[in-house]
C-alpha cells in the first residue's frame, strides 16, 4: 500500500515511523514531512492544502491511502475533494468529510451538536455583529472568570480566559468589531468557565462503530508548574492515572458513543480520529472541544503505546470492517518532552545545529517536530523542535528517561519543561 501523510510535526513523525513498521506499508511519502519523516519515508514539498497538486502526485506515485495529519486539509475540505473527484475517489482519505471537520472548525456548531445530542459540556451563548448588544449585556452580568472562543480556526490562539469584566468586553470588541482573528471570530462563544482537571480521549471511527485509542493529558503552558503563555503542547502523558474504568465508562457512555452515533444519525460523513477534549470535574467529564485529528503531542504517546498495526487499522476504517478490530495498549506509562527553541511561542530563531539525538530502542524514541535536514547536519526549523518519548513501569521512570535525554542533546536556545506529570508524581 503506497501512502501519502500531510504535515510536519512530531504527530507526523510518531504516524510515519508507525505505517513504516507495518508489513502493509509500500512506499510511504510525507508531505512536507521533517528530518524525522525522511527516516521513515521519502518527503515531498508539497503543501497541505495545494489539493490540485496532491492530487497530480497521487495520481502519478499510485497513493492507496491519504492521512492528513492536523485539521488544516480537513477542515478545507480534503476529503470531500477526493470524494468528488472521478480519479481520486477509490483513495480513502482517513478523516471527517468537510462538514464532519466543522467539529473543530466551528466551535458553535460543536456545542450545537453537543446540545442535540445531550452531551455534557459547560452553558453558552453564541454572539456576532448582529447581535453584538445583547453580548455586551450577558458579559456584563455574567460572572467571573470569563471564556470567551473565537468560532473558527486560531492557530490555538482563539481562547480568552478573562478576569474582568472590562477585559472580556474589550476581548470580545477586538474579536467581533476589530477582526482579531479574522473571519475566525466574526462569531463568538461566550462559555461557562469549569475548574477541574483536563484530560484528552481518542477515537478512531469508522462511522459506524469506534474504538477508543490510549487517553493522554498534555501541558500547555510554556513554563513550569503550568505558567506562562500556551503553547501547541510541551510535553503529555499516557496513561492518565484518574481516567480509571469508571471515569472511561462515563466518557464512552456520555460523550463518546453518543458523539458517533449522533454524526452517523445526522448522516455527517466521518471517518478518521476524534479527538475529545475533556474536563474532569470531580469525576464528572464534560467537552471543552473536539479536533477532527490527533493531538499534538498527544500522539507521541499515544501512538508509542498502540500495539496494532496501524494500517490494519486505517484499513478496517475505510472498508468500514472497525467493528471487528481489538486495540492493544502497551501497559507501560508513555512521557514526552518537548524541546522547544527559545523565544517560543513568540518570535524565535531557526537553523540551529542540533547534535546528541539518540537512535531510537525499544522504550524511548525521539520524535522530530521543527527539524530540517542539510547535508549530514540536523537543524531546528520551528518552536516545537524535538518531542522525546520513554516508556517505562512508572511515570516518574519514564519522566526521568525522557530528561536525561533532553539534557544530552544540544542546540542552541534549548528549552524544555522538566515537571511533565507534575500532578501525578
Ligand atoms: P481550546 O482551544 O478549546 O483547547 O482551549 C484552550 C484552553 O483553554 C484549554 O486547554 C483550557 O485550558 C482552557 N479552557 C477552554 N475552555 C474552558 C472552560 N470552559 N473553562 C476553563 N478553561 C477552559
Ligand atoms: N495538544 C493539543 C492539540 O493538539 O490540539
Amino acid at each position: 500500500m503506497n501512502i501519502l501523510l500531510l504535515g510536519s510535526g512530531g504527530r507526523e513523525h510518531a504516524l510515519a515511523l508507525k505505517m513504516s513498521q507495518s508489513t502493509q506499508c509500500g512506499q510511504l511519502f510525507i508531505a512536507p514531512g521533517n528530518a524525522g519523516t525522511a527516516q521513515c519515508g521519502t518527503n515531498v514539498q508539497m503543501g497541505v492544502s495545494d489539493f490540485e497538486q496532491i492530487k497530480t502526485f497521487c495520481l502519478e506515485h499510485a497513493i492507496n491511502l491519504v492521512i492528513p495529519g492536523s485539521e488544516e486539509a480537513l477542515v478545507n475540505g480534503i476529503y470531500d475533494f477526493f470524494s468528488e473527484d472521478a480519479a481520486l475517489q477509490h483513495i480513502p482519505v482517513i478523516g471527517p468529510s468537510r462538514e464532519g471537520a466543522q467539529m473543530e472548525g466551528s466551535k458553535a456548531f460543536a456545542k450545537l451538536f453537543m446540545q442535540r445530542h445531550n452531551i455534557p459540556t459547560p452553558a453558552y451563548r453564541e454572539f456576532n455583529a448582529t447581535s453584538y448588544e445583547a453580548g455586551v449585556a450577558y458579559l456584563q452580568q455574567h460572572s467571573l472568570p470569563i471564556v470567551l472562543k473565537a468560532d473558527g480556526l486560531a492557530a490555538g490562539k482563539g481562547v480568552v480566559i478573562a478576569a474582568t469584566h472590562e477585559e472580556a468586553l474589550d476581548e470580545f470588541e477586538q474579536m467581533i468589531k476589530s477582526a482579531k482573528f479574522g473571519d475566525a471570530s466574526k462569531t463568538v462563544v461566550v462559555e461557562e468557565f469549569l475548574r477541574g482537571i483536563e484530560m484528552s480521549a481518542f477515537v478512531i471511527t469508522d462511522g459506524h462503530s469506534y474504538k477508543i485509542l490510549p487517553e493522554a493529558k498534555d501541558y500547555k503552558k510554556i513554563g513550569e508548574g503550568d505558567l506562562g503563555l500556551n503553547t501547541g503542547g510541551m510535553g503529555a502523558v499516557s496513561p492518565v492515572p484518574f481516567a480509571d474504568k469508571a471515569f472511561m465508562a462515563k466518557v464512552e457512555d456520555r460523550i463518546i458513543r453518543p458523539t458517533v452515533e449522533g454524526l452517523s444519525k445526522e448522516g455527517i460523513v466521518y471517518k478518521g480520529f476524534i479527538f475529545f477534549g475533556l474536563f474532569n470535574i470531580d469525576g464528572e467529564p464534560m467537552v471543552i472541544e473536539y479536533n477532527c485529528r490527533m493531538g499534538d503531542p498527544e500522539t507521541e504517546v499515544v501512538i508509542p503505546r498502540l500495539q496494532n498495526d496501524l494500517l490494519e487499522l486505517f484499513s478496517a476504517v475505510a472498508e468500514g470492517t472497525l467493528a471487528a478490530q481489538t486495540i492493544y495498549a502497551d501497559v507501560r506509562t508513555a512521557a514526552t518532552v518537548m524541546l522547544v527553541s527559545k523565544g517560543y511561542p513568540e518570535a524565535y530563531e531557526k537553523n540551529k545545529a542540533i547534535t546528541g539525538i539518540p537512535a531510537p530502542t525499544g522504550d524511548q524514541i525521539v520524535f522530530h517536530a521543527g527539524t530540517r535536514q542539510d547535508g549530514k547536519t540536523i537543524l531546528t526549523n520551528g518552536g516545537r523542535v524535538l518531542a522525546i518519548t520513554s516508556l517505562a513501569a512508572d511515570l516518574s521512570l519514564a519522566l526521568v528517561h525522557s530528561l536525561q535525554t533532553a539534557e544530552q542533546i544540544q542546540f542552541e536556545g534549548k528549552v524544555y519543561r522538566r515537571d511533565i506529570g507534575f500532578e501525578f508524581i
